[in-house]
């Protein structure tokens, strides 16, 4: 391969394949970079020495495909290039095959290219030519490797899963498929294979994994694609600590053995509610510090009224302190105001501390006539904040209060340098709420799934108060981004019937929709549990990417669209007739009264 030689193959005769990244002419000598998978080399057509493959170079334009047969030699004092590896050789050809022509391409096939993403994804065979794109796929298949083999080490089977499959919803909206040979009925594709692995437990294999494809119909972010990939485990006979342990040792040896790093594990454990007073946050970057404060004691009395009857109502009043920051101007404040506001709060009161110990600290704020000096001692106390720091309080309903701290927190942290990029913070969180009222659908749903089974101790509350059972569930977090997410199952009928009908769902109800599933558990289920981590993201944030779609080869846009193919496009009329689907100018034909509906 071209980016292999080197100066101990000087002499020898190679033969390279590739394609043509750049030709420069000088002084009758034809300069070619050959460029293939593993880097580049120089390749040198000299007319004394091959005229005719001298020609052909001549009329060589970039990203032509080549095939070059030469000598390795030394490159002549002074002419090195210490900037790529094969820098100190070059290779004399004395023969060029012209394999395939290109046309001039859209972009550059370079490093750190500048391109309009949109164009990069229209000519996504070109984008992944490019050196960092090639990196990030090849690093995506050694984990892809080292993750199978820890797990089968661990005696785990891999086993594949149907991708069409009954509507089960998870929180998202499936993607469906028209079934021709049955009228009128849809398959859905698979948001998880969650009841399939449960399936396989009941069926004998307590140590399943699949490195499997997941469809979601969801609003898409930097970190989510209409369909994604999970490395999805399930276990029998275990308990949470050991599907946690497990998760950790396979991060871990993966970790080592795709970028040499060590990864200290345990993972630091939080519950829920802990990472929420914290951090405002269910998935809290711990790799910096500025934790939100609960000031409510120094501030129930407060003469500023916001505060006063923030905690009159049940609500709360949250601290952060950005340290250094106490000189902000009052438009930088204002920044931060406005941010507040975006995020549901209805404003956030800043405190500039100034001063020593001796001479006593000072405090400017829009509100500081409103606060005792005992109100201020108590919030500095509480705090921490010293001379030059900047408070920001917020008040109001704890849970956007958490929320709007949390988001501001991250903001600053990120502004004023304080998060360590090159760090990896694992973190667990764990003992989330099982159930949560739905405001859109006016009912109680499921934290994670239906199948996720409450924690011994608060089963009783199931039908007195619901909403304080806690999940025997768990987060996988690292540098604030969700990474995996799983839970001990409810394996016993009864358990299962009972947060079913919890979340509303009637016994009829829930036997059309999981029927197979509660009828398996009536043939002997062993307790089981699992976990499923999000791979793209993994894979993102361990090679240092912003967005999933710099680790898929093929990724979709914002609005689920494939530039390239074109995806999803519309079908042919006879298709349609067969799936016995009609479609009106965007419109839906109502089949039970046969007229449209908007
Ligand atoms: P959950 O729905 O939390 O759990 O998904 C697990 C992990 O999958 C990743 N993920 C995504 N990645 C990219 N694009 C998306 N649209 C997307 N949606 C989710 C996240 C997430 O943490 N069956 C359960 C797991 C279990 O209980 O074992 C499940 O799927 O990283």
């Amino acid at each position: 391969m071209a980016g292999e030689l080197s100066e101990d193959v000087v002499g020898s005769k190679v033969t390279l394949a590739g394609w043509v990244a750049r030709r420069r002419d000088l002084g009758g000598l034809v300069f070619i970079d050959l460029r293939d998978r593993s880097g580049s080399a120089q390749v040198v057509f000299n007319p004394e020495v091959a005229p005719e493959a001298h020609d052909r170079a001549e009329r060589l334009g970039g990203e032509d495909v080549i095939m070059v047969t030469g000598t390795v030699v030394r490159r002549p004092p002074g002419t090195e290039n210490p900037s790529i590896p094969t820098g100190t050789i070059d290779v004399v050809a004395d023969c060029l095959d012209v394999l395939s022509k290109s046309k001039t391409p859209p972009f550059y096939i370079v490093e750190d290219l500048d391109a309009d993403e949109l164009l990069r994804l229209r000519y996504r065979y070109l984008d992944l030519r490019r050196p960092d794109m090639q990196r990030g796929l090849i690093f995506r298949h050694r984990l892809t490797m080292a993750v199978r083999r820890f797990l089968d080490s661990r005696g785990f089977i891999e086993v594949e899963t149907p991708m069409f499959i009954k509507s089960t919803p998870e929180g998202a909206r499936d993607y469906v498929v028209p079934s021709r040979l049955n009228p009128g009925k849809f398959y859905a594709l698979p948001q998880s294979p969650q009841l399939f692995k449960q399936l396989l437990m009941v069926a004998g294999f307590d140590r399943y994994f699949q490195i499997a494809r997941c469809f979601r119909d969801e609003d898409l972010r930097a970190d989510r694609q209409p369909e994604f990939t999970q490395i999805d485990i399930e276990m029998s006979f275990v308990d949470r600590d050991d599907v946690l342990s497990l998760t950790e040792d396979m991060m871990a040896a993966s970790i080592e053995e795709t970028l040499g790093v060590r990864v200290t594990t345990p993972f630091p454990r939080l519950s829920y509610a802990e990472a929420m007073e914290r951090y405002g946050s269910d998935k809290p970057d711990i790799r910096f510090g500025m934790e939100l404060v609960d000031i409510g004691n120094a501030v129930k009395g407060s003469g500023f009224r916001v505060f006063r009857e923030a905690i009159a109502g049940g609500g709360r009043a949250m601290a952060i302190v950005a340290p250094g920051c106490g000189g902000f101007s009052r438009r930088e404040v204002g920044e931060l105001e406005g941010m507040a506001k975006e995020f549901g709060a209805g404003g956030i009161v800043s405190i500039a501390v100034s001063g020593g110990e001796g001479d006593g600290l000072e405090f400017r704020s829009p509100v500081r006539k409103f606060l005792s000096d005992d109100e201020l001692a108590g919030i500095v106390r509480l705090t921490g904040a010293g001379d030059g720091d900047l408070i920001l309080v917020a008040a109001g309903p704890g849970p956007v209060v958490r929320n709007v701290m949390g988001r501001l927190r991250l903001h600053l942290g990120s502004r004023l340098g304080l998060i360590p990029e090159d760090e990896m913070a694992f973190a667990w969180v764990v003992d989330f709420p099982l159930l949560e009222f739905s405001e859109e659908e006016g009912r109680l749903v499921a934290v994670h799934h239906p199948f996720t089974a409450p924690l011994e101790e608060d089963l009783d509350l199931l039908e007195t108060d619901p909403l304080a059972v806690r999940a025997n569930m768990y987060d996988l977090v690292m540098n604030g981004v969700e990474l995996g997410s799983g839970s001990i199952r409810a394996h016993r009928r009864d358990v299962q019937e009972r947060i079913f009908s919890a979340l509303g769902l009637g016994p009829e109800e829930a036997r059309e929709k999981f029927g197979f599933l509660l009828e398996a558990f009536e043939y002997g289920a062993p307790p089981h549990g699992g976990i499923a981590l999000g791979f793209d993201r993994v894979v993102m944030l361990l090679a240092g990417r912003k967005t999933i779609r710099d680790v898929i080869a093929f990724p979709k846009t914002q609005r689920a669209i494939c530039p390239m193919t074109g995806a999803p496009g519309p079908i042919s009329r006879r298709q349609l007739d067969e799936l016995h689907i009609e479609v009106v100018n965007g419109e839906r034909v109502d089949p039970g009264s046969g007229t449209r509906e908007p």
